[in-house]
């Protein structure tokens, strides 16, 4: 284990999209290190199996099916969570859709979908857990990504959803650090063996991400879990508006290639 394990002893947490991929690793690692864990989204066959897997730690499980774009059943995920595990000190709003549509085949409803789940769905587990988290001084993490660094096609959806979702964070963090909440981001970079990937890059796109990564590989579930956990923890008490990326370098490197070093190393 990264960290020591009574990390997270006696507190709780609601995940939102955390019966699958990279959520349900957060929410995994959460347990492993004491924390009783809610998760939520729209399928229970995403969420029982994983509810399971919570609840092998020796940690309490709540699975709640709601679709976040629904403040009221967001209002009943939250009661349920607080009524089960007896309040919230984590926040963890990883719920999202992604496909991939050029900006001028994308229509109305395609672009109000990805914003409604991603950016909205925030605003509603937010504002719904806000009373909570005032309680405990609590802390929220909202999972972003790096894609509206750089124009990104066929991403616009997307990239306009996490950049409100950014916007979000800093401010919820200057207006509610002041009742002792922390709010946090983390921008995950390619993560390996998730939909996300599975919906954007094909194999030769898998390829070049990791060769052009500096560090050389995709991502792993693990290395956003572990991110998660520090910012959750105390050890990160004094961070709060920030959004950590965690892509191995991979953001900082696009558009770059132009500049690639030439290989006698004379330099540019
Ligand atoms: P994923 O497994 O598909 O996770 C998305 C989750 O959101 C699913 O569990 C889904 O469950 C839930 N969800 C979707 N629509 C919902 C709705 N309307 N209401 C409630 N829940 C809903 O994909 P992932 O790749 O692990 O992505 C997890 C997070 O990381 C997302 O925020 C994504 O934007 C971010 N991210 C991923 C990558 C990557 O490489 N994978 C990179 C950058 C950022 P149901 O279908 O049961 O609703
Ligand atoms: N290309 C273009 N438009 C698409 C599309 C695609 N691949 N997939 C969906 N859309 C459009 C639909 O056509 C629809 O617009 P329309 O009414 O104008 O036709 C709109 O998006 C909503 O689609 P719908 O299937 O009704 O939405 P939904 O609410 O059932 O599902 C999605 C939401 C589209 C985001 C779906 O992909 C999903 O459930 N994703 C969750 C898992 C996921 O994306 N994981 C990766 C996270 S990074």
């Amino acid at each position: 284990m990264t960290f020591q394990s009574h990390l997270l002893e006696g507190r709780t947490a609601l995940v939102t999209g955390g019966g699958t991929g990279i959520c349900r690793g957060i929410a995994l690692e959460l347990a492993r290190y004491g924390c009783d864990v809610a998760i939520t989204s729209r399928s229970s066959e995403h969420l029982d199996p994983t509810a399971a897997e919570i609840r092998a730690t020796g940690c309490r499980a709540v699975a709640v099916a709601a679709d976040v774009r629904d403040p009221t059943a967001v209002q009943g995920v939250v009661a349920k969570t607080v009524e089960e595990l007896g309040g919230l000190d984590i926040l963890v709003n990883g719920a999202a859709g992604n496909f991939l549509c050029l900006a001028e085949n994308l229509s109305p409803n395609g672009f109000g979908a990805v914003v409604d789940i991603d950016l909205k769905g925030t605003f509603h587990c937010a504002k719904a857990a806000l009373p909570h988290l005032r309680r405990r001084r609590g802390v929220m993490l909202n999972i972003s990504a790096t894609l509206h660094y750089l124009g990104t096609p066929a991403q616009l959806h997307v990239a306009s959803a996490k950049a409100g979702v950014d916007a979000l964070t800093r401010v919820l963090a200057v207006e509610w650090g002041p009742y002792g909440i922390r709010v946090n981001g983390i921008a995950p970079g390619p993560i390996a063996d998730t939909e996300g990937v599975r919906r954007l890059l094909d194999d030769a796109a898998k390829t070049r991400a990791e060769q052009t990564t500096p560090l050389q590989r995709l991502g792993l579930v693990k290395d956003v879990s572990d991110a998660a956990l520090f910012l959750c923890s105390d050890a990160a008490s004094y961070i709060t508006g920030h959004t950590l990326v965690v892509d191995g370098g991979l953001w900082l490197t696009a558009s770059r290639d132009a500049f690639a070093a030439p290989s006698d190393g004379a330099g540019g």
